[in-house]
């Protein structure tokens, strides 16, 4: 079993505890919006749909994909649209959910495409913050873990697609999965 091969960085319980809080102060700060919740696939799979499930507030829900990271484990600057949003967001107040801002080029660049598309307000909201990488200034505006530069997997990450179905954050050093 992975949990026993990998550190486990963060256990389930705290990211659900976690994320109900998200959810109390999306859900508080939304009140009385028409809150629109994208979330950004494949990676915020499993955190938006726990987010969404823990709000207090009706709101609806879309989702939107692009490909940043390829099959290695560092950042790409060419970023691909793999999947359009399936309802116009213009005139709505957003809130883009993606499990982890490393570079930060991923969600600027969907910052700018909902702007584009008129989206009233967006706001983000990520599972996971590695701040030491930013490259593109980005507004954070509800972080669920900030963390160190290590490679996460776990909660929708992956390592060249496997280990996203894990509940839990763990991480793999690159000495491992290079050998
Ligand atoms: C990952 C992650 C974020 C993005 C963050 O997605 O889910 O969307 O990279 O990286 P950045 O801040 O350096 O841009 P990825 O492209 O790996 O696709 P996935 O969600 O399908 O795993």
């Amino acid at each position: 079993m992975l949990g026993g091969d990998f550190p486990v960085l963060i256990e389930e319980d705290q990211i659900q505890k976690r994320v109900q809080q998200l959810a109390l102060r999306i859900s508080q700060d939304y009140q009385g919006n028409d809150l629109h919740v994208v979330g950004v696939l494949r990676g915020a799979y499993q955190f938006t749909q726990d987010l969404s499930t823990k709000m207090a507030l009706p709101h609806t829900l879309d989702y939107i994909s692009v490909a940043s990271y390829g099959q290695g484990m560092t950042s790409s600057e060419s970023l691909q649209l793999r999947m359009d949003i399936s309802k116009p967001v213009a005139g709505k107040d957003v809130l883009l959910v993606d499990d982890i801002v490393d570079t930060g080029i991923t969600l600027n660049w969907l910052v700018d495409y909902l702007k584009r598309r008129r989206a009233r307000t967006i706001r983000t909201c990520c599972f996971l913050d590695k701040p030491a990488r930013r490259r593109a200034a980005v507004p954070t505006d509800y972080i669920g873990f900030p963390i160190s530069d290590v490679f996460v997997i776990g909660y929708g990450l992956d390592y060249q697609e496997k280990y996203r179905e894990l509940p839990f954050i763990s991480c793999l050093s690159p000495q491992e999965v290079l050998i």
